[in-house]
């Protein structure tokens, strides 16, 4: 199955930005004289100061260092909104679907730079100013954008946190960025049920070791009943009422941080990804156009949330800096039934729909009636991002979604690339089902073995980037020695992704998945560490390990091996309490699916614990251990496959 082509449409071809010709003269001309490209790519946004540098990046161990732009000055509010208002001030610029099929709404350009304004100066009232932290914790409703880009519009850094982390998750990173304002909602709103979002940002201010947070912004959603301390809360929507719909923007600098966003690593501490102003926009909006060949008019939708690097890229500022029509989404793909993502399809006729292969997977659990029974003949481009797509999937995406009809675009990028790196282009790539394909524009994927050693042609092994691109994160927030440690200490002079591919005889990558101790659980990302640091805080607990199995929906299922203290009793009411416990501790997007009671765990005679071991196990594959003559005690491993939870 793999290696399998499916051709370019005509369809898809005509009126396409690119063909295949095209991608590869553009692609060459960008990997051959980056300044000369970038230089010219970077004019599709307005700067108030031009650049005349356009390139100034080191990968140099020591020296890690990554400028675009730098001596351009611009505002990304003022590129996603102002700047269209001479052009489609009356276009629509966020179609607003609420969790209810009941509730929508159209907000115009010329009402998404009011609504920005507004935002900016409630949130300068408090004392919000360039270089500001503002954390913000919020459903997917309009306000989620006003705030992020009144920020851009100050100058303020915004630092989203997605409303499903817990109260401590929070507290961890209001604290890491020390944010002085956050913005919250009353409550959420997801498949009918509530979120209770205010009471979460209260508990995480508790718990902060200093008073950190000044002010606490509420927007009205469900308009529950929550507590609100006087003098540090207030309700947007009266907050509002004190200022004026006019604010200007402030130029910043090309490298000024536009965003922090958490995300998760090898170890128990989630790190601060920074990404800046100039190059962030100019890649965030040159890939959503060429990627999914948005066309002016298009209605465009991407499911993801804003707490993700792809809600922040596709959803707000990479389509609203080309004046796009974008469609933010607060609900769920099966609420109230299976039918929703194609009723909202239908609904508002979107042309280019972007989602994650565990909503597609569930969704195929539901069988082709939910999917029929709609029409989806408005649906032009499809995109696949978060995870690696699995060919069955990809088949029902592309022929019971699209109907045989529709272009796949499997995007492969992550939080530190700000944008997407290996992508087809509608109009241009040849698919192969499972593969991300092709690097976009300025992008140098170079595959290197376990020493390093760079790897020519057909190959496997791990993912490196050679090169910078504008979208690059710059920094870990309060850490650069951490950056560096990160991405460019393994392979030096090369970004290290993380991740582990393939390389086909026609040039096509095909990720394989995390290579570190990074797992994928529903397109989320998360770091063993951070649930093995959870379960270990449990006072019945003495040692916990945890791998990624295999899942049918999720991609990866989270599989914690878990070592008791002396006297405790591991049975399945501890195990639902320990899950409990890392629901309430993380958030529910860390809650374990199997846990198992092990009385030892496979390590080294130096203490190691041998993961490779413990994957295997979990992935109910124990046929091939492989070297296990290392291990201080070989016999937890004859107890460890007894006792396996994951059963096929
Ligand atoms: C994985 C999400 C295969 C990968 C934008 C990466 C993918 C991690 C794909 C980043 C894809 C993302 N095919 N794997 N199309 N897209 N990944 O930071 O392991 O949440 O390193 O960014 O997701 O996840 P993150």
């Amino acid at each position: 199955m793999e290696g399998r082509i499916v051709e370019v449409q005509d369809t898809w071809r005509e009126g396409a930005l690119v063909d295949d010709a095209k991608y590869r003269e553009m692609y060459k001309a960008s990997v051959s004289d980056p300044e000369a490209f970038w230089g010219e790519h970077g004019k599709r946004i307005d700067w108030m100061t031009p650049y005349t540098r356009v390139k100034n990046t080191s990968f140099e161990p020591g020296q890690i260092s990554i400028k675009w732009f730098e001596d351009g000055k611009t505002n990304v509010a003022y590129n996603c909104v102002d700047r269209h208002l001479g052009t489609r001030g009356e276009q629509t610029a966020i179609i607003w679907e609420g969790d209810s099929p009941d509730e929508s709404k159209h907000i115009t350009y010329r009402e998404l730079h009011a609504q920005v304004c507004r935002w900016a100066n409630v949130l300068r009232n408090r004392g919000v100013g360039k270089g500001d932290r503002v954390t913000l914790y919020l459903p997917m409703v309009p306000e989620a954008a006003y705030a992020m880009l009144a920020c851009a519009r100050l100058g303020a850094i915004h630092a989203i946190v997605f409303g499903g982390f817990s109260p401590d998750s929070l507290a961890q990173r209001i604290q890491g960025c020390g944010s002085k304002v956050v913005i919250t909602a009353d409550e959420g709103l997801r498949g009918g049920r509530k979120v209770p979002l205010k009471a979460n940002v209260d508990e995480a201010i508790k718990r902060l070791g200093s008073p950190i947070v000044e002010h606490v912004v509420v927007v009205r959603r469900t308009g529950g009943a929550v507590a609100m301390e006087p003098g540090r809360d207030v309700y947007y929507d009266e907050a509002a009422e004190q200022v004026t719909d006019e604010c200007p923007a402030e130029p910043v600098e090309a490298e000024h941080p536009l965003f922090i966003l958490y995300t998760s690593g090898s170890t128990g501490q989630p790190k601060g990804v920074v990404h800046t102003t100039g190059g962030y926009l100019v890649y965030a909006s040159m890939t959503h156009q060429y990627v999914f060949d948005y066309r002016e008019g298009d209605i465009y939708w991407c499911t993801a949330d804003v707490g993700w690097v792809t809600g922040h890229s596709y959803i707000v500022y990479g389509p609203l800096a080309n004046g796009a029509t974008t469609l933010m989404f607060e609900g769920i793909p099966t609420y109230p039934s299976n039918s929703r993502f194609w009723d909202v399809v239908d609904k508002h006729k979107v042309n280019i729909f972007y989602t994650a292969p565990t909503a597609i997977r569930s969704l195929m659990g539901g069988g082709e009636g939910p999917v029929k029974k709609t029409s989806r003949a408005s649906l032009r481009v499809l995109g696949s991002v978060g995870e690696p797509i699995n060919p069955e999937a990809w088949d029902w995406y592309y022929k019971v979604v699209g109907d045989s009809r529709c272009a796949i675009v499997d995007t492969w990028w992550q939080t530190e690339t700000g944008g997407i790196l290996i992508t087809p282009l509608p109009g241009a790539t040849a698919l192969k089902p499972g593969s991300a394909t092709r690097p976009f524009f300025g992008v140098k994927p170079e595959m290197v073995d376990a020493e390093g050693k760079v790897l020519d042609g057909a190959c496997e092994g791990n993912l490196c980037i050679a090169d910078s691109w504008p979208g690059q994160m710059r920094t870990v927030y309060g850490d650069h020695e951490r950056f560096e440690q990160t991405y460019f200490s393994t392979y030096p002079g090369k970004y290290f992704t993380g991740d582990g591919a393939r390389r086909d005889t026609d040039g096509y990558y095909w990720i394989t998945g995390r290579v570190d101790d990074v797992i994928n659980v529903s397109g989320h990302r998360m770091g063993t560490a951070e649930v093995e640091s959870s379960l270990v805080a449990h006072p019945k607990v003495s040692e916990a390990a945890v791998v990624g199995y295999p899942h049918n929906v999720k991609g990866q299922g989270i599989y914690a091996y878990v070592t008791l203290n002396e006297g405790e009793n591991g049975d399945d009411g501890l195990r639902k309490e320990l899950v409990a416990w890392v629901r309430k501790d993380i958030g529910p997007i860390a809650s374990p699916d199997l846990i198992q009671f092990a009385p030892g765990l496979p390590k080294t005679r130096s203490g190691k614990i041998m993961r490779r071991i413990l994957r295997k196990i979990a992935e109910d594959d124990f046929g091939s251990l492989g070297d296990t003559s290392t291990l201080a005690d070989p016999a937890v491993v004859d107890d460890l496959i007894d006792n396996r939870q994951n059963r096929a």
